[in-house]
């Protein structure tokens, strides 16, 4: 793609437009937008700003766009596919400004935010008013809800409650031109002709800017039980979490770790009381929640009862805040403790939840046939497995060339189990090459063509998820 180079006329512009709280060239700021968290990716953008008001960021839209710049919007910079890099150099938009609550609308459950509010934030505010927004990625600490609402994310809690896009009613954008425009209305149900609201859900960037989110929320929710179930066969634990929901059991999460998942967290985390037998190959991580005790103790007992059936060791019931928040920290922690164990590449397989057996045998299979080392978690209640594919011994030519046929292959055989690429991390850079085993040619036609309808200049996030 042959954007322009921006130039001191360029950055003059920029700095001429109202509302704009920073444009900054120096090498630190230009460094801190270089990388997310996906691998060790880096790419310079040229200019780093930070807007403070929608028409700031329209302005610079318009100009970008009239003069072939590349922007690539930035929440926190917590992504995993490679969604917030500037693979062409240009502008960052830093979101980081739009940090603001607009509204809690108490009488409808409603909330109306700026995309750069940090999820736990978001979670806490609605809270202390009684309310409840359930999705939760492992990063909601420090990620944005807006890049929430650009990659779909989802987390432990989605296999209850359903990811970002269940609870986005309405957007506001601006468009790679510089329009501002609302995608739908503030409403539960809308059969009002093409939903635009959820076609932005989940486009990573890349169709507009988000400035405003309307979210649904629910009430909230007074009480959960915990437990961590030791497994001798991790294909085993696979094949427990289905049984669970066969008997008529929602957790409000079903987490799957592997042994080493849950090994290289504790070491990550320094986390001292839960002893890691050698027999063990897996754990499953599972919580209901409810506003009953007396109906969770119930429902934790007939869950025990099945695990039971499945060669396990003493399950940790936890019995404190205390004992639960570690355990979430390990949880929460796996995707670090892995980073900084080895260098990697994580897939984020989804399949039909009863195939995730299936799946599982599958990846070590073709780890034996491709030589590679895998560590696998994830939120296994959706069928949604994390695979962290490891380095380790292997040669920087296996590894920059012949794993991509594993991963190829391997993304053959979700789709064959009815599954896909991505279940939460979105397609970003890192993935786009895969996209021909997940769509055929018609469907990726489709959707570029709606990507040229928004962005025909293709300024917008550019170099993302279509192969080049
Ligand atoms: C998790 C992130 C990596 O589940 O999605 O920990
Ligand atoms: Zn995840």
């Amino acid at each position: 793609m042959a954007f322009k180079k921006i130039t001191a006329a360029d950055i003059a512009f920029f700095q001429s437009v109202q509302g704009i709280k920073a444009v900054q060239t120096d090498a630190e700021a230009l460094e801190n937008c270089s990388s997310d968290e996906t691998e060790d990716l880096h790419y310079l953008p040229e200019v780093v700003i930070q807007p403070q008001t929608v028409a700031a960021i329209s302005a610079i839209m318009a100009y970008c766009h009239e003069h072939n710049i590349p922007v690539t919007p930035r929440g926190a910079g917590t992504g995993l596919s490679g969604g917030a890099l500037p693979v062409y150099g240009g502008v960052v938009l830093d979101m980081r400004a739009f940090n603001k609550l607009i509204a809690l609308d108490t009488r409808n459950l409603q909330v109306t935010v700026e995309p750069g509010m940090i999820t736990q934030e978001l979670q806490d505010l609605v809270k202390a008013a009684g309310l409840f927004y359930p999705p939760d990625p492992a990063s909601k600490g420090s990620c944005f809800i807006g890049g929430n609402v650009a990659e779909n994310s989802g987390g432990p809690r989605a296999v209850k409650y359903g990811v970002v896009k269940d609870y986005v009613l309405n957007l506001e954008i601006v468009l790679p031109d510089g329009e501002v425009m609302w995608t739908g209305a503030n409403v539960l149900k809308n059969a009002t002709g093409y939903n635009l609201t959820q076609l932005i859900v989940g486009s990573e960037g890349t169709l507009g800017i988000i400035t405003k989110i309307v979210l649904r929320l629910i009430p909230a929710v007074q009480h959960d039980v915990l437990m961590l179930v030791p497994f001798r066969k991790a294909v085993a634990a696979c094949e427990a979490v289905n049984t669970i929901f066969m008997a008529g059991y929602t957790p409000s999460a079903m987490e799957f770790m592997e042994r080493d998942a849950l090994e290289w967290s504790m070491q990550y985390t320094q986390a001292t009381g839960i002893s890691l037998p050698d027999d063990i190959e897996a754990h499953l991580l599972i919580e209901v929640d409810g506003n009953n005790m007396d109906v969770l103790y119930k429902d934790m007992e007939a869950i025990a009862a099945i695990v039971q059936r499945f060669d396990i060791d003493d399950i940790l019931f936890a019995d404190t805040h205390e004992q639960k928040q570690m355990l979430w920290t390990l949880r929460r922690k796996v995707g670090e403790a892995v980073k900084s164990n080895s260098i990697y590449k994580e897939e984020d397989t989804v399949v039909p939840r009863a195939e995730l057996p299936e799946l599982l045998s599958i990846i070590k299979e073709l780890g034996r046939e491709y030589g590679f080392q895998s560590v696998c978690y994830g939120h296994a209640g959706d069928g949604n497995l994390h695979v962290n594919i490891v380095k380790g011994s292997m040669s920087d030519e296996d590894w920059n060339n012949k794993l991509t046929d594993g991963i190829r292959q391997l993304f053959a055989e979700v789709v064959r189990l009815g599954g896909t690429i991505s279940g939460e991390h979105g397609i970003g850079l890192v993935q786009k090459n895969y996209m021909d085993i997940a769509f055929n040619n018609r469907q990726l036609q489709i959707m570029r063509s709606i990507k040229q309808l928004f962005d025909p200049k293709g300024i917008l996030n550019p170099g993302k998820i279509f192969a080049d």
